[in-house]
């Protein structure tokens, strides 16, 4: 007979312990890591402002979040997130695509986050695309303080991915690594077409 007691494996994780189910926990972990009070971000792909909410509370009082995203609804999503936990004062929210962040945040950047795909709960037609993604992963490189880094959540699997997916892993594995270090990260336990991290640090 097994007998279960509050100290046993079999009970659920106290609620401050991370479990790492998918590569947005694990981003979240590096976020955690490198932001810090008064630092500037990116996120590259608010959506429905989960990501945006987490380094807004990071940031801190005197940091600065800039969040981007295509869709007025994903726009409107967050800043209800962000009103909510009374942090929208140090987030400017872009209805604009991640392509033109350059014309419109302050260098340098501590974080650039790019969470790729289509809004979930919205129009799953309306997807990060190649050839932009692209035009905005070159543009965080050129953003980024030293020892800053660009966090890519990889998704191969829906309609779109795998094209996306090339490009970013191209982007990603010719980065020169006297200049760069280049990382991927996943879940083994999972099915091939499973998201993943890329991460990137800027070293010069
Ligand atoms: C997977 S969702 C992001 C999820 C989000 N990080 C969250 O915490 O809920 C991807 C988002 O990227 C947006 N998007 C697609 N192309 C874009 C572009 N060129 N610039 C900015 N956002 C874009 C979509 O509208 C969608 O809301």
């Amino acid at each position: 007979m097994i007998l279960l007691t509050s100290g046993s494996m079999n009970t659920a994780p106290p609620p401050t312990i991370p479990l790492l189910r998918g590569p947005v926990p694990l981003s979240h972990l590096f976020l955690h890591t490198f932001v810090r009070d008064g630092h500037r971000a990116v996120d590259a792909t608010c959506g429905n402002g989960h990501d945006t909410l987490v380094l807004a509370t990071l940031v801190g009082i005197s940091g600065q979040v800039w969040g981007f995203d295509l869709q007025q609804q994903a726009i409107n999503e967050t800043s209800r997130r962000l009103t909510e936990a009374e942090l929208l004062n140090r987030v400017t929210l872009l209805n604009i695509g991640h392509e033109k962040m350059a014309e419109h945040v302050s260098a340098p950047l501590q974080v650039v986050l790019f969470n790729l795909g289509y809004l979930p709960g919205g129009d799953r037609c309306i997807i990060t695309r190649p050839e932009t993604t692209g035009i905005a992963l070159e543009k965080s490189l050129q953003l980024l303080a030293s020892g800053g880094i660009v966090i890519v959540t990889v998704y191969p699997g829906h309609g779109g991915g795998a094209e996306e997916q090339s490009a970013v892993e191209n982007w990603a594995t010719t980065l020169d690594p006297r200049a760069y270090h280049s990382w991927r990260m996943g879940q083994a336990n999972v099915t091939p077409d499973a998201p993943y991290l890329l991460l990137v640090q800027k070293v010069l």
